[in-house]
């Protein structure tokens, strides 16, 4: 027999019954985690999403709420009435914040039942992936993910707290719109009325929020979900949410400034952690040049080390070769990993080759010097000169990679990143920001012959460097900067082309015909002819940040419903094929289902 609520109200949550509580009555309800009978009596953990509470059923004192207590299985919904207690002594559970106490129990409901469950909601229980996300409903009841989107409530009420009273105005813009390039694929949206024609879900409302600038709006922000159709990692979703910010009239240090402020109320109030600000700064060639990559962790050491010239003219023919050929060396110092095995070794060349490194050349340290199969090709000068530039000490491994820079840089950033992992060098605890600025404007892709911006088309060259931009794009810095957090990027942004002159020489700049570039961007170009003020600024990733705040390892696990690595949501079996009605009425036919 199932119960109904009747006049029932509930008066707090589980987890939060404590010792001030004892002799008041308290109507609890939640889900029942775990029933164990013990001499009689019958307790039950019941769980809501503050935490447990202890309910005892003693046969004496109330019969009938203990023989309903007897049929009651894990994750049946219940109701109790009951008084707070002691719990007798020896029996206090100093791990839970409710384990002071428990309610004795003088009525209850079964509000509904639970079939036996899938999988254990046992926090020390690993489940596949696969399972949690199909029963998505069930793994969300458990503890921690609970916890991260509570938090996720939390940084959206904070971040809106702290925009609406800095002057930012919440507006939305839509999600059926026209493709915005930010680098990746769209997710296209057919439309009925104008068969053949596609809105695209909006990779980011960029170009929207530019336009609100045009209008007046001065000061702009949106917690708003982006679409990407891009290959998917631990760190990114087809759907994710930004908080986007946009300003007017501000340069590259009033948005940092702000920006700071956002971050450092975000860690006070959920972590209570103390952001230093100003947070430090690097500038996009330096992170390259020192860590490889544009997202340094900075948290540990192990930094590149640039050795061209020294091994230019060594006898080393795979180094030398890759000098004379425009390429670089660089090398790590694994400090104190002499001892590794060939086996181990060879697992970070393995591991760089995926960067496309060729190979990883190694020297242990030992205490008769170096102990290398390119040892044979340096001379002692050379040895000495690699050795010093390395700060190179017996017990130490150096490892070196000779390559296109951009090869070069990618591998041993990386490897830099799992080195640190297990040489145990990476704090947890800390967390590390650093701004990247000076970013290049464009870059050469070299699949589709020609330049690229690196941010996006709308991000405004630096203004010493404007007269480089067409006889020597590469050389254009932008007005860009990147928000990095322990080696992620966590938000990106630039001060924008204000002058409708300098985004049509931008758009050319791309390859883009004047009528391709109206046909794509004509209402933003018009726009910036009715008096567009100075404007710029930035998104935060707010699943990323969210992941880092909880220490999770997959944005999965900050997302309610997140989908896999191929796109899928488990639970709704989304993407699923769709009514050959409702593709005749979109004017559509699909060629074959693969
Ligand atoms: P950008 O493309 O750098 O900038 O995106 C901003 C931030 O969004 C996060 N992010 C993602 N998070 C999860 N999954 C993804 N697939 C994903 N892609 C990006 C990152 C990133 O730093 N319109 C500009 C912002 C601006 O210029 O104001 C933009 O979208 O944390
Ligand atoms: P080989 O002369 O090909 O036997 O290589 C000797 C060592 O140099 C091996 O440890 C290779 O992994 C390494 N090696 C080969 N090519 C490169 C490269 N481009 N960069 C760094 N190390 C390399």
């Amino acid at each position: 027999m199932i119960d109904y609520l009747d006049d029932w109200r509930r008066d707090r949550y589980c987890g939060t019954i404590s010792a001030q509580d004892i002799g008041s009555e308290v109507v609890l309800m939640g889900w029942a985690l775990r029933r164990r009978d013990h001499g009689g009596l019958i307790f039950i953990d019941l769980r809501d999403r503050e935490g447990i509470a202890q309910v005892v059923f003693d046969p004496e004192r109330n019969p009938e709420a203990h023989r309903k207590a007897e049929g009651i299985r894990n994750e049946y919904v219940l109701a109790i009435r009951g008084k707070v207690a002691p719990r007798p002594e020896g029996t206090v559970n100093q791990s839970l914040k409710t384990g002071e106490v428990e309610v004795l129990v003088t009525e209850c409901k079964v509000l509904n039942r639970a079939k036996a469950l899938p999988f254990t909601l046992d926090e020390h229980v690993e489940v596949a992936e696969n399972i949690r996300l199909k029963h998505r409903y069930l793994d969300l009841r458990r503890p921690v993910l609970q916890k991260n989107l509570l938090l996720r409530s939390e940084v959206c009420r904070i971040s809106r707290d702290y925009l609406a009273s800095s002057g930012f105005v919440e507006i939305e813009t839509p999600y059926l719109t026209k493709s915005t390039p930010e680098g990746a694929r769209d997710f296209l949206v057919p439309s009925r009325i104008s068969q053949g024609s596609f809105y695209a879900l909006p990779q980011s409302p960029q170009l929207f929020k530019q336009i609100l600038m045009v209008s007046g709006f001065d000061r702009y922000y949106q917690i708003v979900r982006c679409f990407r159709d891009e290959d998917l990692r631990a760190d990114r979703q087809p759907e994710f949410t930004q908080i986007d910010c946009e300003l007017s009239f501000v340069d590259r240090e009033e948005v940092i400034t702000i920006m700071e402020g956002l971050m450092a109320r975000i860690f006070q109030e959920t972590k209570g952690v103390r952001v230093q600000l100003p947070m430090p700064r690097m500038t996009y060639g330096e992170a390259i040049r020192r860590f490889g990559v544009d997202n340094p962790d900075v948290r540990f050491g192990l930094e590149l080390v640039e050795l061209s010239d020294l091994v230019a003219g060594s006898g080393f023919k795979v180094f030398a070769d890759v000098v004379a050929g425009g390429g670089i060396v660089k090398g790590i110092n694994a400090k104190g990993c002499a001892s590794l095995s060939r086996k181990e070794i060879d697992e970070l060349t393995e591991f760089v080759k995926v960067y496309g490194a060729k190979g990883l050349a190694y020297v242990k340290m030992t205490p008769d010097g170096w102990q290398s199969p390119i040892a044979k090709f340096f001379t002692a000068a050379e040895i000495s000169a690699i050795d010093a530039a390395f700060s190179a000490e017996e017990g130490d491994l150096l490892l070196f990679v000779a390559d296109k820079p951009k090869v070069v840089n990618d591998s041993l950033g990386r490897l830099r990143n799992r080195l640190a992992r297990m040489l145990d060098l990476v704090d947890d605890d800390v967390y590390s920001f650093v701004w990247i600025t000076d970013f290049p404007l464009l870059e050469w892709d070299g699949d589709e012959k020609r330049w690229v911006a690196v941010h996006h088309p709308f991000t405004a060259p630096m203004d010493e460097d404007l007269e480089h931009l067409e006889p020597d794009p590469g050389r254009c810095r932008a007005k860009a900067y990147d928000l990095v957090l322990n080696g992620n990027e966590v938000g990106g942004g630039s001060i924008r082309i204000h002058q409708e002159a300098v985004q049509s020489q931008m758009f050319r700049m791309l390859g883009l015909s004047d009528e391709d570039a109206r046909a794509k961007f004509g209402f933003l170009l018009d726009a910036l002819e009715y008096g567009t003020p100075p404007h710029g600024g930035i998104a935060f990733g707010m699943d990323r940040l969210i992941m880092l705040l909880t220490g999770s390892e997959s944005i999965r696990d900050v997302i309610a419903f997140p989908k896999t690595q191929k796109g899928a949501c488990l639970m709704s079996e989304a993407p699923s094929l769709v009514d050959q009605k409702q593709l005749r009425e979109l004017g559509l036919k699909v060629k074959a289902a693969s």
